[in-house]
């Protein structure tokens, strides 16, 4: 596996975003985010872990740049962290304020570093942002039906309506003002899980077709075509919002490409509700997840609980967008997997199952590109072990082991072999 088996200019990256890695959350002017305020409740992040100081990128992101030249930015406006001002004066992503509020930050930053960035993205993950924060309350600001407060019916769907918006209000900004003299690109990055039908019953093909809907084209399907995928409008009907004409104007057509995260597929079986069902985004779906097939396992599991390793997962996604959404220019822009926090530098170094999982995920999505899928770019997830939002500390997706302690860095046999597929030696 070489970049040269790739199209030519193909690009490889690594993926990371600011909380994770940065630190200094209350320093040098920065205010506290929906996170901080988060990470603050006891028992929601693994060991009460804080992302005070992470890996400290802030003051030592120039040494992991030093050694190369030629590297290209791709800037995400939004990942995960929300100013706590926001939710704190009107409600954050429920209310409808942010529109205009992300629309004036995007355009501080297209404004201020779009003359160097020449690559954007407006959001990493809606889906998890609205699913996370507003059906199981498992993220940031915790919201759900169970939790002290929340309503996991409505709130997901409005949220997410929002984020869309929002998405919008960015781009018709950039296509507006700075597009044409800066030559840029912007997109939105989207979380996808590959649903595969357990069975070749009617039922079951239907229930992953209806999870790929709730959890990509609930994003997607507005995006390219204007209107949230049918299936959704039947299930939600009243609780889903609707978007105006002047909406679908700007929201149809508002990519110039699609990131694709992708680490992962389920086996989806139909489950349609009965009486005692709570009423809630997850629920909507009328499915439920598998994870083996006839006693076989759909792929060994990761240290998270949600990342089963399944090679054939990036192959599905993005010929999927390229059949059901018209082939948009793809990034597989986030994709890794994670060994336990508690792994020791000796141990964390040798990371052949990390290699094996990057070779074979990376080489799957070859296949897809040569059956014509236009998939541009491929990101790993991540550079550095870093803070796993849920998990803290106790999960580390990094090709460079970092010590929590001391925060030295220790390349592993993953960070060479990547090195080495970049730079065409392997
Ligand atoms: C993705 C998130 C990223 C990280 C990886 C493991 O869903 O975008 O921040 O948590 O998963």
């Amino acid at each position: 596996l070489s970049r040269r088996s790739f199209p030519k200019g193909f690009v490889f990256g690594t993926a990371a975003s600011a909380y994770q890695v940065e630190g200094m959350a209350h320093k040098d002017g920065r205010g506290p985010s929906i996170w901080d305020a988060f990470i603050k409740i006891p028992g929601e992040i693994s060991n009460n872990a804080t992302a005070d100081v992470t890996v400290d990128e802030y003051h030592r992101y120039k040494a992991n740049l030093l050694c190369f030249t030629g590297i290209t930015p791709y800037a995400n406006l939004y990942h995960y962290d929300l100013p706590e001002a926001l939710e704190v004066q009107y409600g954050g992503l429920l209310n409808r304020k942010v529109v205009k509020s992300f629309a004036d930050y995007a355009d501080f930053c297209l404004k201020t570093f779009g003359d160097r960035v020449k690559n954007w993205m407006t959001f990493n993950e809606p889906r998890v942002v609205a699913a996370l924060g507003y059906d199981d309350g498992r993220f940031a600001p915790g919201r759900c039906t169970k939790c002290k407060a929340g309503n996991s019916a409505t709130e997901p769907y409005i949220v997410a309506h929002h984020l869309i918006l929002s998405h919008a209000a960015a781009v018709q900004r950039y296509r507006q003002k700075y597009q044409l003299t800066q030559k840029g690109r912007i997109g939105i990055l989207l979380d996808f899980v590959w649903y595969e039908a357990l069975t070749n019953s009617t039922a079951d093909q239907a229930a992953a077709e209806r999870s790929r809907d709730f959890h990509v084209g609930w994003f997607l399907h507005p995006i390219i075509y204007g209107e949230y995928p049918k299936s959704v409008q039947e299930i939600v009907k009243e609780r889903l919002p609707k978007f105006t004409v002047d909406e679908v104007n700007i929201v149809k057509g508002s990519i110039d490409y699609a990131g694709v995260n992708q680490y992962t597929a389920y086996y989806v079986r139909d489950q349609q509700p009965n009486a005692t069902t709570l009423l809630s985004y997850s629920s909507d779906w009328h499915a439920e997840f598998v994870y083996e097939r006839n006693g076989v396992p759909i792929g060994p599991r990761a240290n998270s609980d949600w990342l089963y390793i399944v090679p054939w997962g990036p192959y599905k996604a993005v010929t999927y967008v390229k059949e059901k959404y018209g082939n948009p220019t793809m990034f597989l822009s986030e994709n890794g997997m994670d060994d336990p926090g508690n792994v020791t530098v000796a141990q964390g170094v040798h990371d052949a199952t990390r290699v094996a999982y990057y070779r074979s995920y990376i080489s799957k999505l070859k296949e897809a590109i040569d059956g014509g899928a236009n998939c541009v770019g491929y990101f790993a997830w991540s550079l550095l072990d870093n803070f796993e939002w849920k998990l803290g500390y106790t999960s580390r997706f990094g090709l460079v082991y970092v010590d929590f302690k001391t925060l030295r860095r220790y390349p592993k046999s993953s960070a060479y072999w990547f090195r080495d597929v970049i730079t065409g030696k392997n």
